[in-house]
């Protein structure tokens, strides 16, 4: 998407040929609309025409006033952007007037050096998104009480049968004294067990969070892997040092940059990829904001996180419900880890956002950072 803001601002800038300009955004699969100081449509292309149900010409005699109701976050967000001069995107926002009925819209709105005052909106609705193969999930996936109860069984049931089963092997094969430990251990097993079924009845709870250093989470991820199922693959780290804390439960962010980078290990363990390799990156990218549900409030996601692989990229069957539970393609996958993934960011108010294709998947956390207000606390 930046690529494409990045290719528009240029040709409105004017630095390309003005004849080429109009013929490649009318082409642009995705709606860009350029306002004036006014909020006056100075130019639509022809997917922004679809998107709004509204020709060129009779925008042309139109304000985004007269679309949408002056209390749509847009707004707020022209304004900042107009105040920043920054490029701020905004996730998930409902577009609601008489004339227009559009939900989960992201917009990223960015202000023209050469013409003050203007701001130029890029528009990605949900299929667009899917044609762009860049896909969000947002708070809330897989928060359904089945999910909930899947993500439960797949982190703590699975393990615990292992040691299980291991306690009672050794009760086969140990003294008396040391078999009376063996099955306390599988007692305790089955005690924990239970504990978890009844806990699946019941939904999230509110997690306890602390200022974490993401780069701490990473090298614990990182030796874990590379001490277990990612020995064979070559680790690079991209990190920015001087990121500040996130503001996270840190073992539920490990299970979130381990199930990613087990995905990232499974996809370069194949044939034919010579040298697997994954990238953990960190840094700072301004203007990702996402609305706090059931408030008018924006939180401002500074921060992002990337685990990148050069695996052959995600299926394309499974890409629509990539964070969806039970979705897999491995023969011995539960198709949990990316659902675990997407509820454990959506908690934490944070953002996932994918990038795939062949020889690079990368998917990118956007996260909290700790606020002054947090760390008063
Ligand atoms: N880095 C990646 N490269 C290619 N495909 C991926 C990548 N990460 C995830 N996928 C695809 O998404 C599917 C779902 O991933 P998810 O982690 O949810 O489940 P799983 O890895 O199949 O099983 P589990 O994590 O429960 O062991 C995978 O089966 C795989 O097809
Ligand atoms: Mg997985």
């Amino acid at each position: 998407m930046s690529a494409v803001m990045a290719k528009a601002s240029r040709l409105l800038a004017g630095r390309v040929r003005p004849a080429d300009s109009g013929v490649i955004l009318g082409a642009l699969p995705v709606p860009v609309i350029l306002l004036d100081a006014g909020n006056n449509f100075r130019f639509v292309n022809h997917a922004a025409e679809q998107f709004l149900g509204i020709s060129a010409a009779s925008l042309a005699q139109l304000r985004l006033n007269d679309l949408l109701p002056a209390d749509n976050p847009l707004f707020l967000l022209i304004d900042q952007v107009r105040a920043s001069e920054a490029t701020i995107s905004e996730h998930d926002l409902t577009l609601e007037s008489p004339r227009l009925h559009k939900q989960g819209i992201t917009v990223q709105g960015t202000a023209l050096p050469e013409e003050p005052e203007a701001v130029l909106l890029v528009i990605q609705d949900a299929s667009a998104a899917r044609a762009l193969d860049r896909q969000l999930a947002f708070r809330g996936a897989a928060r359904s009480v089945t999910g909930m109860a899947a993500i439960l069984a797949h982190e703590v049931k699975n393990p615990l049968s292992g040691i299980r089963g291991a306690a009672q092997l050794l009760e086969t094969s140990v003294g008396p004294n040391d078999r009376e430990l063996a099955e306390l251990i599988r007692d305790e097993a089955d005690r924990i067990r239970a504990l978890v079924d009844r806990m699946e009845a019941f939904g999230a709870k509110p997690i306890a969070r602390t200022a974490v250093n993401i780069h701490r989470v990473l090298e614990h991820v990182r030796k874990l892997a590379q001490s277990g199922f990612a020995a064979h693959v070559r680790f690079h780290e991209l990190y920015d040092p001087s990121l500040p804390p996130v503001w996270a439960n840190r073992d539920q962010l490990i299970q979130v940059v381990l199930n990613l980078v087990k995905n990232a290990a499974e996809a370069v363990t194949q044939e034919g990829i010579a040298h697997p390799e994954i990238t953990l990156a960190t840094g700072f990218q301004h203007g990702v904001r996402v609305a706090v549900p059931g408030t008018t409030e924006r939180l401002d996601l500074p921060l992002f996180v990337a685990v990148r692989d050069n695996g052959p990229g995600i299926a394309e069957d499974i890409r629509p419900h990539l964070f969806e539970p039970f979705v897999t393609s491995k023969t011995t996958g539960s198709g949990l880890g990316l659902s675990l993934v997407a509820k454990i960011v959506g908690d934490h108010g944070g953002l996932i956002e994918v990038d795939s294709r062949p020889g690079r998947t990368e998917f990118r956390l956007h996260l909290p950072v700790v606020t002054e207000k947090d760390a008063d606390q």
